[in-house]
């Protein structure tokens, strides 16, 4: 007769031996799965190769006609991804383009500061950007007087002196943002951004420039200069990287 509070020493090795033959199985399984597809593996490589092939024509075909595959329907040139997820290495949020070009432009504005003022408004011996004709106007003509200094009557006929060129040791995301930041400030409104894009532009149109080296005349700006710089312009609202400026993806 067999007591029942005492365990059962048979019942308690089955329970071992069914766990095992549990974990044989389940090998047993996954073996056979792999085996599987391994017998499969000519017939899918084949299946995939010629899919595969067909899938890249079709996207071939359909990006060409502007369709389904084309990548730039869903990216935009010249956009970033911002990083995944919130972690501890993603940077800091992105800002709107317009907030982030000023933000970056008042800095670079310090190399205007000693001349035309915090406030933009010259005095004495320097011209006011406040209002100026030749901030607000065009962007290469302005751009070309960041770059290259000026020389003769300024925009309201006035002759101040010369400008020094500004453009050395600036960058295209420099020189955007100035500008941006001239354009959007001391009662300046614009509301747009000058692009690093169009900077870059700006800046091979300067180094091409017949007399490059010498300041920009009121003659060179309005007979060469008198156009917005190519590119393409960027929403104000467009959300970038507070720091490299580049537009993110949210
Ligand atoms: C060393 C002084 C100095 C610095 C620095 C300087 N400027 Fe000037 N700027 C001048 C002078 C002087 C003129 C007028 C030149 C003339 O009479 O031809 C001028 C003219 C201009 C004009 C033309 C204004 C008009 O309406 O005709 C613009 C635009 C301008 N500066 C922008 C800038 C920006 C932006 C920066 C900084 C990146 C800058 N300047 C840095 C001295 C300076």
């Amino acid at each position: 007769m067999q007591d029942s509070h005492k365990p059962d020493l048979d019942d308690s090795l089955n329970v071992t031996e069914s766990h095992e033959r549990l974990l044989r199985d389940a090998a047993a399984v996954a073996r056979e799965k792999r085996v599987d597809e391994g017998g499969q593996e000519p017939v899918s490589n084949w299946i995939f190769a010629t899919g595969g092939l067909i899938a890249i024509a079709a996207g071939l075909a359909l990006g060409h006609a502007g369709g389904l595959f084309d990548y730039h329907s869903y990216v935009e040139p010249g956009y970033v991804r911002s990083s995944l997820g919130g972690g501890e290495d993603a940077g800091p949020p992105p800002v709107d383009a317009l907030k982030g070009y000023m933000a970056k432009g008042e800095k670079v504005f310090a190399k205007c500061v000693g001349c035309h003022g915090p406030d933009g408004k010259g005095g004495g011996a320097y011209p006011s950007l406040a209002g100026s004709e030749w901030a607000m106007g065009p962007t290469e003509r302005f751009s070309q007087i960041v770059l290259n200094g000026l020389t003769g009557p300024t925009s309201t006929g006035k002759v101040f002196g010369v400008m020094p060129a500004q453009g050395v040791g600036m960058s295209p995301t420099d020189l955007a943002s100035v500008m941006t930041y001239v354009r959007n400030s001391f009662g300046n409104e614009k509301g747009e951004v000058v692009t690093e894009g169009m900077a870059a532009k700006a800046i091979e149109i300067s180094e091409g420039r017949a007399n490059a080296g010498t300041p920009v005349t009121k003659e060179e700006l309005n007979s060469e200069h008198l156009q917005d710089l190519p590119g393409e312009p960027l929403d104000p609202a467009t959300k970038v990287d507070p720091v490299s400026l580049a537009p993110v993806e949210e």
